[in-house]
């Protein structure tokens, strides 16, 4: 990476922090009470009954904040808004793949959501049963997950391009009664199945599963089962539009979305009600300086992620947001599509992910310069460190070289933006998330929790989360002591939330978040563990043992290789065997954990103790010289591999 200290700064300009939501007074407030001042960002939301604590930190690392207050998060998000006299203002320019399109108001949403809450109850749930979506960026996913909100059901949002065995271990951990899906979903000008995939995954029948809800989406033909499937248009479509949304206790579970972790069963990250939104309301107002009624914002996540949750969905809707959501890939029908859609809705806030920057960077700058995107004003980045180069070219030919880029570091686990620098009010460097928002705390630290001082360019450290915040996750669903080796083992002695990334601090004080540190590779922003796809190989019959890296990849970030040894029983040629063997893990998991190379190999590097060697795979993937090979039984084992 380039090394921090000749790196151009990029202070805010006076026009962007004349009219800035943020200023420096937040900072200090922050720092003067911290408790006080998330005790008056909670006051940006409708409460049904105050909170009479801000922060219960007693059963830590279990928090509760707001306690004692209640509140209904749909009517936070769509209610108020409709009271208050926008009922007519769009929420959502939906955009779809084929090229339809559909304009939501908050009065429409309001009613979806409250026909779809009066047929889940109809379907007999209750408040705490769980719900699984499993659907394509429609309406219809985010009209789902807020009839849930406001019914009090925990969902739990499966990214539509999971396989069905993963769509199965998912709704089996979290036993979800009801599943929400489509009949298929449009990529690239196909309709790929999607209700077929769950029927797969539910082909056994012992499942929790009571009900399927079906929305036509691309007309296709679907497997039907009587009794436990329904179709959104005879169901939900004739339900009253009229519901009264009831208030649930601060610390009720509002979803559970699963991610990958270190070991292959992915995690259940739980997160509650008042504490989640108050800050994703907080972080989505001030980090995007978010203006009500004036701007038209787009995010291009997917819900199947924490940020389209809470992006997309929670912090914009919470702030009564105008919003593009477009339900296709950037290249369909071609590489214009997403400054098309920037030129015919006005986007004036634009956040998406470095690997898309990437890609647009390999398209070349002539397919943006194409089109007017001077509606464009500030512009968002997540998923993955943005390299200086990238951020350069974003700014430069998207954001008309003004546009500020705010860089923005969080988790799954921490359910908001905890770093990121403030527009109009912190001064940028190609590739920092800059430093901790007010109100987040975050230091990094040595091994054993000493501070890594400022400046020190080659001491990287562990970035950990020294005090709580509103969204951090309850916990595991169902797994409270792998919440506390995962995430609060590693500095018990201080009480520190270890985020699993290399980080260091520059003399300026700015934060560089520099990557994973434990298995976890992140691949186009999409965490995926090492061992979830070994045991994908290994699954194949012909696979004796497997062992898998992330490499660095220009696009993606990360791509991932993977070492195979085969059975003396695999038959058939190589180049046969590799096509197989990436089908497998696409089947298995999804495509978008399919290796990038299969390398059969003779032997693994293993230590004495018969722990795989990874960092010396990575440097054969990355096509480095080997670094220490001391501890291996047998060193020897590398010409092999090189030869294979
Ligand atoms: C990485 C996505 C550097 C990081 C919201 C983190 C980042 C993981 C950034 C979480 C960023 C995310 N700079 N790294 N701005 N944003 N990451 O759970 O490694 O899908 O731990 O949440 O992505 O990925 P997750």
């Amino acid at each position: 990476m380039t090394a921090v200290t000749d790196l151009d700064v990029f202070p805010p300009s006076p026009e962007f922090a004349a009219t800035a939501n943020a200023g420096p007074e937040l900072a200090a407030a922050a720092e003067a009470d911290r408790l006080g001042f998330w005790a008056d960002q909670a006051a940006r939301l409708h409460w049904h009954e105050p909170f009479t604590e801000v922060l219960d930190w007693t059963d830590a690392p279990v928090a509760k904040w707001f306690v004692g207050g209640k509140l209904n998060v749909a009517y936070n998000c769509v209610d108020r808004h409709v009271l208050d006299g926008h009922g007519d203002q769009v929420a959502i320019h939906w955009e779809g793949e084929p090229g339809d399109s559909r304009d939501l108001t908050y009065n429409d949403l309001l009613a979806e959501v409250s026909r779809a809450a009066n047929y889940f109850t109809e379907l007999g749930l209750e408040a705490g049963d769980r719900v699984a979506i499993y659907m394509p960026m429609i309406p219809e996913a985010i009209i789902s997950m807020l009839a849930c909100a406001r019914l009090g059901l925990t969902h739990s949002v499966v990214f539509a391009g999971y396989s069905p065995t993963a769509l199965r271990s998912r709704v089996d951990d979290a036993e979800a009664r009801l599943i929400v899906t489509t009949d298929g979903q449009w990529r690239r000008g196909k309709s790929a199945p999607l209700k077929e995939a769950v029927d797969g995954a539910l082909a056994d029948g012992e499942h929790s599963v009571e009900h399927v809800l079906v929305v036509r989406r691309t007309g296709m033909d679907v497997p039907w089962t009587e009794k436990r499937d329904a179709w959104w248009d005879d169901t939900v479509a004739v339900a009253s539009p009229e519901h009264e949304a009831q208030a649930f206790d601060s610390e009720h579970p509002l979803f559970i979305l699963y991610t990958s972790g270190t070991t292959g069963k992915p995690k259940g990250i739980v997160h509650t009600t008042g504490g989640y939104l108050t800050q994703t309301s907080y972080t989505h107002h001030y980090v995007f300086d978010h203006k009500a009624g004036q701007d038209v914002y787009w995010c291009t996540a997917d819900i199947g992620w924490v940020t389209g949750h809470s992006y997309i969905v929670y912090g914009p809707l919470s702030n009564r947001t105008t919003q593009v959501v477009y339900e296709g890939t950037p290249n369909s029908p071609n590489e214009h599509r997403h400054w098309e859609i920037v030129e015919k809705y006005g986007v004036t806030i634009y956040y998406t992910a470095p690997t898309l920057v990437r890609t647009f960077m390999k398209w070349g700058h002539a397919i943006p310069e194409a089109h007017n995107l001077s509606s464009i004003r500030l512009l968002g980045s997540v998923g993955e460190p943005i390299n200086p180069e990238a951020w350069r070219w974003y700014r430069k030919h998207i954001g008309a070289d003004k546009a500020p880029i705010v860089d923005t570091w969080w988790q799954t686990e921490t359910g908001a933006i905890m770093m990121s620098p403030l527009p109009g009010v912190t001064a940028t460097k190609p590739g920092a998330a800059m430093g901790p928002l007010p109100g987040i705390s975050a230091k990094v630290v040595d091994d054993d929790g000493n501070d890594i001082a400022l400046g020190e360019t080659e001491a990287v450290g562990y970035l950990v989360l020294d005090q709580p915040w509103p969204a951090m996750l309850r916990g595991i669903w169902g797994d409270m002591d792998r919440y506390r080796e995962t995430y609060w083992d590693r500095y018990a002695d201080q009480g520190w939330y270890f985020a699993g990334d290399g980080a260091k601090v520059d003399e300026d004080d700015a934060f560089w978040v520099l990557g994973r540190v434990d298995d976890v590779m992140n691949v186009s922003g999409h965490r995926i563990s090492t061992s979830e796809v070994e045991s994908a190989l290994v699954g194949h019959y012909g696979v004796a043992e497997a062992a898998v890296v992330g490499a660095s990849d220009d696009t993606t970030g990360q791509g991932i290789v993977a070492f195979v040894i085969l059975k003396e029983s695999a038959h058939g040629g190589d180049a046969d065997l590799v096509a197989e063997l990436k089908a497998e893990v696409a089947r298995e998991i999804s495509p978008i954990a399919k290796p990038r190379e299969i390398h059969i190999v003779p032997e693994l590097p293993k230590t004495r103790s018969g722990k795989i060697m990874r960092r010396l795979l990575r440097d054969v993937a990355e096509g480095r010289e080997l670094g220490d090979t001391s501890t291996l039984v047998d060193p020897k084992v590398f010409e092999a591999i090189r030869n294979s």
